[in-house]
């Protein structure tokens, strides 16, 4: 399938790009806007700012032309073979335009750069929609918790269907 078959148009042009700790701090207040609503945990500004291993050499935003930011995925690397995603979040108004999967493909690309082998990830039981939506971009289940459910892709999978940037005109 061609990626303009996978996915909507976009309404305008957007770029992912590393979310450094700097564009984290700048761009906090709107993180945490998006965030809202979000079922499970509620992210505030510690969440997003907080220290993890190579966090800002993972993390990915998706970002206006004109420097808003609308999406972001948050990843460390807990150990050598995984990058996991702490947070994946698009903005109300650009979901289910693509921007979400390409978000967790940029994470994967930059995490087979690093030589991790896969992607993981935990999404709540109650939260269907964004369930369907890892398992329709490859993500299976690897694990449980009381109210969680482990998910895992492959990196190279994963990488292999992106985009180097999202933009549609
Ligand atoms: C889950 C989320 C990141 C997906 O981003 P996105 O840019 O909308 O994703 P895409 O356009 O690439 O794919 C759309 C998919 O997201 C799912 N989705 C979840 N909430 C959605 C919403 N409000 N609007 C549109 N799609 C939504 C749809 O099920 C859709 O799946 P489908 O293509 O199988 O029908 C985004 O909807 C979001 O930010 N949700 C709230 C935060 C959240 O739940 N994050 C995941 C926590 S584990």
């Amino acid at each position: 399938m061609t990626a303009d078959a996978r996915r909507p148009r976009t309404p305008a042009s957007v770029d992912i790009v590393p979310l450094t700790f700097v564009l984290a701090q700048r761009w906090v207040d709107a993180l945490c806007a998006m965030d809202r609503g979000t079922i499970g945990e509620r992210w505030e500004a510690t969440h997003w700012l907080a220290s993890r291993a190579a966090k800002w050499a993972l993390s990915q935003a998706a970002v206006m032309r004109h420097g808003e930011v609308i999406g972001a995925a948050i990843a460390s690397r807990p150990n050598d073979a995984d990058v996991h995603i702490h947070r994946l979040v698009v903005s109300p108004d650009f979901r289910g335009k693509g921007i979400g999967e390409e978000l967790v493909r940029a994470v994967a690309r930059v995490g087979e750069l690093a030589r991790a082998t896969r992607v993981t990830l935990k999404v709540s039981d109650q939260n269907t929609a964004a369930r369907r939506f890892y398992e329709r971009i490859g993500f299976r289940a690897i694990g449980r918790q009381p109210t969680n459910l482990l998910l895992a892709a492959s990196c190279a999978l994963l990488a292999a269907n992106s985009d180097a940037s999202l933009t549609n005109t």
